[in-house]
C-alpha cells in the first residue's frame, strides 16, 4: 500500500508543504485566488519547477500573458525550462498550451507554441484540448508519473463568457477530469476582485480546495498573507501565513504564522 506521504505532491514551496502534511493531495484541483500582482503566477511557476526537478509531467495552460514570456519569467528565478520543452519524447516534460493569443489579434504562430486553444472562448474546444493532452500524456507516462496541471488564470474565461453557467459546467468538467487521473493535481488561478462574489464562491465550491492571497496594510507597510481557506482531507492551520516573493520564488516561513 502507498504511504500517506506518497499520496501527496509537494508544491515546492517548502514552508507551505510543511503546513499541509507534505503537499497537495493527488486527484485534486486547488483554486488559487489573489488580487492582480499578488504572486499567483510565481506560485504556479514554483510548483512547475518543483515538478520538473522531480521528472513530473507539466501541462501549463497560459491565459494571462503571451506564452513566450514564461521562459523569461522563470529565468528570473534561474529556473531554466527550455530543456524540458524538448521535442524528444524521452526528455519532454513541459507542455505549454497557448490559451492567450486566440483571444487577441496576434497570430498564434508568432509564439511558436505548438499547442494552443484556437478560440479560448469556445469552451468545448478548450475542454477538448485539455482532455486530449491529458489523455496523451497519461498514455505514455509511466503509471507512477505525477502530472501537474496549471491554468493561469481562469479569469479571462470568466470575463469573456457572459453565461456563467457555461463556465461553471466547463470548470466542473475540468475538475472531474483531473480527479480521474491517479497522479494528477491541478492549480487554477483567478484574480480576486474581477468577478462577483458568487463566482468566487463557485470556484471554491467546484475545486473544494482554496488558497487565498491577501494583502494587509500594517503601519503603512503592505504585508502579504496566504490563507488556506479549505483543503480537503488535510489538517491545516487557519492562521494567516506571511509570504514573500524573493529571488528563490514564492517563500513561506512557517515560523512566522500570526
Ligand atoms: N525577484 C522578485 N523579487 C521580489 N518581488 C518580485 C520578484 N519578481 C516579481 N516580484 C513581484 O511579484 C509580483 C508579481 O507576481 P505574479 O506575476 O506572480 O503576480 P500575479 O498574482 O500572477 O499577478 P497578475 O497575474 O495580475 O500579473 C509583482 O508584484 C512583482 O513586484
Ligand atoms: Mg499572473
Amino acid at each position: 500500500m502507498e504511504s500517506k506521504a506518497a499520496e501527496r505532491i509537494p508544491t515546492g514551496i517548502e514552508g507551505l508543504d510543511m503546513l499541509i502534511e507534505g503537499g497537495l493531495l493527488k486527484r485534486t484541483t486547488v483554486a488559487l485566488l489573489g488580487q492582480p500582482g499578488a504572486g499567483k503566477s510565481i506560485f504556479c511557476e514554483n510548483f512547475v519547477w518543483e515538478g520538473l526537478k522531480r521528472n513530473d509531467y507539466i501541462l501549463y495552460f497560459v491565459l494571462d500573458f503571451p506564452p513566450w514570456e514564461l521562459a523569461r519569467r522563470m529565468n528570473r528565478f534561474h529556473w531554466d525550462i527550455l530543456p524540458y520543452k524538448s521535442e524528444d519524447p524521452l526528455k519532454k516534460r513541459l507542455y505549454v498550451v497557448d490559451a492567450f493569443s486566440g483571444s487577441t489579434d496576434v497570430p498564434q504562430q508568432t509564439f511558436k507554441e505548438q499547442l494552443f486553444v484556437k478560440n479560448p472562448s469556445n469552451l468545448d474546444e478548450f475542454f477538448a484540448v485539455f482532455d486530449g493532452l491529458l489523455q496523451n500524456v497519461t498514455s505514455y507516462a509511466s503509471y507512477d508519473s505525477v502530472i501537474r496541471i496549471v491554468l493561469d488564470s481562469v479569469s479571462p474565461i470568466l470575463s469573456m463568457t457572459p453565461d456563467f453557467s457555461r463556465v461553471y459546467r466547463f470548470l466542473r468538467r475540468l475538475v472531474v477530469r483531473v480527479n480521474l487521473v491517479d497522479n494528477a493535481v491541478a492549480i487554477f488561478t483567478a484574480h480576486l476582485g474581477m468577478h462577483g462574489k458568487h463566482i468566487e464562491t463557485s470556484l471554491k465550491q467546484l475545486t473544494g480546495n482554496t488558497f487565498l492571497l491577501v494583502r494587509r496594510i500594517d503601519e503603512g507597510e503592505t504585508r502579504k498573507f496566504l490563507r488556506i481557506e479549505h483543503l480537503r482531507e488535510t489538517y491545516h492551520t487557519n492562521k494567516m501565513i506571511p509570504y514573500a516573493i524573493a529571488d528563490e520564488g514564492f517563500v513561506i516561513n512557517p515560523q512566522a504564522l500570526i
